[in-house]
Order: structure tokens, then C-alpha cells, then sequence
């Protein structure tokens, strides 16, 4: 494992997707563009941005400023909560390509399922008919509980590529996980350092000292070993490198066993089962 080569999963329609990626919540407007063109430079080939992030534009600005072929750089954006309609949807797929302005998005996402707005069944229907037509690479979901899996698988045609959901060692969603995985869904993982809430746990740190790395390092790698996606975010060119260099180690199964056994039902984000925000 001497080099660092950032593995790539399939999807369940074949394309491919690097197993790490760049997350870009939270990262101003004003600043993305350099954030991405430094991800870019450290070796990342994977983006993830959203309608809600403010930030498509400059997400592609970066890829295309980078002088990398388009084909070589993976692009995920999300339908806002306010599209969740089919004619609304149609819409929001075109002001996503018109922003990122990279030709088919890899992979959209409806971001998330808002069970009390609109249906989610047809705002999916409508991103069926626009990957049908080829304006999008590949389809899938965010957030999405076990329910509301159930409910597309049943009423839809396209099985969901992925469903990115909160995942980190203190909230570790192994049922959902197996779920995605019997169904050919690739679960990715956001916020895979718990938004920093991990960085200070003892039993990490002990890890970390083992195999002389960071407690980020450590924590990515375990994602990466679980077989899921992850994007850390980090506004620090250094932190992101450092966040990708985690393909030129291994965790043994034993400290592995140690994280697992973090996991203490701690949800950061909203519950998805009463989350209905809609931006104004
Ligand atoms: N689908 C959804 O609903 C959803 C929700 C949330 C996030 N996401 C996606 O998932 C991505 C990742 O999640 P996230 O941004 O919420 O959380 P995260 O990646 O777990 O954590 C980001 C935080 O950790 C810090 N950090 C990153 N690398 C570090 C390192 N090596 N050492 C110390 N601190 C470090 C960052 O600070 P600095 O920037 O200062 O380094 C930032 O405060 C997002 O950017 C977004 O693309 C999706």
C-alpha cells in the first residue's frame, strides 16, 4: 500500500465513483472556487456540492479552471427542499446544469425526503425522466429513512444510485446501511468527522497513536474500510490534503471494532422523519 490511489465503487448503473470526495457545505461562495482548485491540486476527483450550498457556480468554475478532463472529476449536486414538485424539479436540474455549466451532473440528489411537502415519489419521477434523457449521469438520494426507501423502490422504476446520510463513529446508521446495501444503494457518509465532534475522543486518539496518524485520518479510514463514500469539508488547503491521505494504511480489524463500538445514537443534523424546511 505504498501509494495513495483513491479507490473508486461502482454504481448500480456502472459509473464510477472515487470513494473519497471533497464536501463543500458551509464553504462561502467567495471562497469555494479556491477551496475546490486546492482539492483538485491534492489529488481529490470528486466534488459534492448543492442547490442549498450557494456554491454550484463556483464549484464548476474550479473544475473547469483545473485543466483536468471533465471525465476525470465526479460532480454530485441536490435539488433544493423548494423543488420538491415535478415541474419544480425539471427546473432546478436546469438551473444546477446552467450553474455548474460541466455538462451532465454525475449525480443528483433529492437532499431530502420532507415528508410533508410535496411528494417525494413524484419529484424522484420527474428526476427519472431527466436521467432517462441524459441530463444527469446518475440519480440518487439524501437522508432518506428505511420508509421512505420502501415507499420509491415501490412506486418507481429507478433504484436510488446512493443515499447520503449522516454517518460518523458516534452515529454509525448500520441497519440503513445494510438496507441501502441489500438494495444496490451506495450509502455515503456526511459528515464523517462529525463536523469535528470526534477529533477530541480518546479512543481515536489511541488509534491514531497506534498507526501514527490523525484522529481525522484514523476516522476517515474506518469509512473507508466500512465501503461507504465519504466528502469531508475542510476550508484548510492542509486539512484536505491531509483528509485524502488515507489510502496507504489499513486499520486492523481489531481497532476497527474499537470505533465500532463509539457508535451512541448521536444525530447532529435534523431527523429526517420531522425535518419539512423549505427555504423562503
Ligand atoms: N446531504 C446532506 O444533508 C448533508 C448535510 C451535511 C453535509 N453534507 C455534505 O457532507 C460534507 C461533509 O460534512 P460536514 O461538512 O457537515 O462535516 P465534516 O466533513 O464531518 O466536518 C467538517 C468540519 O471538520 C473540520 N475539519 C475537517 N478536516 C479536519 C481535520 N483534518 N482536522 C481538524 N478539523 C477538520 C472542518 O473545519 P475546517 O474547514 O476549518 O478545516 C469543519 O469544521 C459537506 O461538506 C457536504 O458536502 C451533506
Amino acid at each position: 500500500m505504498a501509494d495513495n490511489t483513491i479507490p473508486s465503487l461502482d454504481l448500480n448503473n456502472g459509473v464510477a465513483i472515487p470513494q473519497l470526495g471533497f464536501g463543500t457545505y458551509q464553504i462561502a461562495p467567495a471562497d469555494t472556487k479556491a477551496a475546490v482548485l486546492a482539492a483538485l491540486e491534492a489529488g481529490y476527483r470528486h466534488i459534492d456540492t448543492a442547490q442549498m450550498y450557494g456554491n454550484e457556480r463556483e464549484v464548476g468554475e474550479a473544475v473547469r479552471e483545473s485543466g483536468i478532463a471533465r471525465d476525470e472529476v465526479f460532480v454530485t449536486s441536490k435539488l433544493n427542499n423548494n423543488a420538491h414538485d415535478p415541474a419544480a424539479a425539471v427546473d432546478a436540474v436546469a438551473r444546477s446544469t446552467e450553474a455548474l455549466d460541466l455538462g451532465p451532473i454525475d449525480l443528483y440528489l433529492v437532499h431530502w425526503p420532507l415528508p410533508e411537502v410535496g411528494d417525494y415519489v413524484d419529484t424522484w419521477r420527474a428526476l427519472e425522466d431527466r436521467y432517462a434523457a441524459g441530463a444527469l449521469r446518475s440519480i440518487g438520494v439524501s437522508n432518506f429513512q428505511r420508509s421512505h426507501l420502501e415507499r420509491l423502490l415501490a412506486n418507481t422504476e429507478v433504484v436510488p444510485a446512493v443515499n447520503q446520510i449522516e454517518a460518523h463513529p458516534y452515529f454509525q446508521q448500520t441497519p440503513l446501511r445494510t438496507f441501502n446495501r441489500e438494495h444496490g444503494i451506495v450509502t455515503e457518509a456526511w459528515a464523517p468527522i462529525a463536523q469535528g465532534a470526534v477529533l477530541d475522543d480518546p479512543v481515536l486518539a489511541e488509534i491514531a497513536a497506534e498507526v501514527g496518524r490523525s484522529v481525522a485520518q484514523v476516522t476517515l479510514r474506518w469509512h473507508i474500510q466500512r465501503g461507504d463514500v465519504i466528502f469531508p469539508k475542510s476550508s484548510s488547503p492542509a486539512r484536505a490534503a491531509e483528509n485524502s491521505a488515507i489510502f496507504d494504511f489499513e486499520l486492523s480489524a481489531a481497532q476497527s471494532a474499537r470505533i465500532d463500538a463509539l457508535d451512541a445514537d448521536r444525530r447532529l443534523g435534523p431527523d429526517p422523519d420531522t425535518f419539512n424546511w423549505v427555504p423562503a
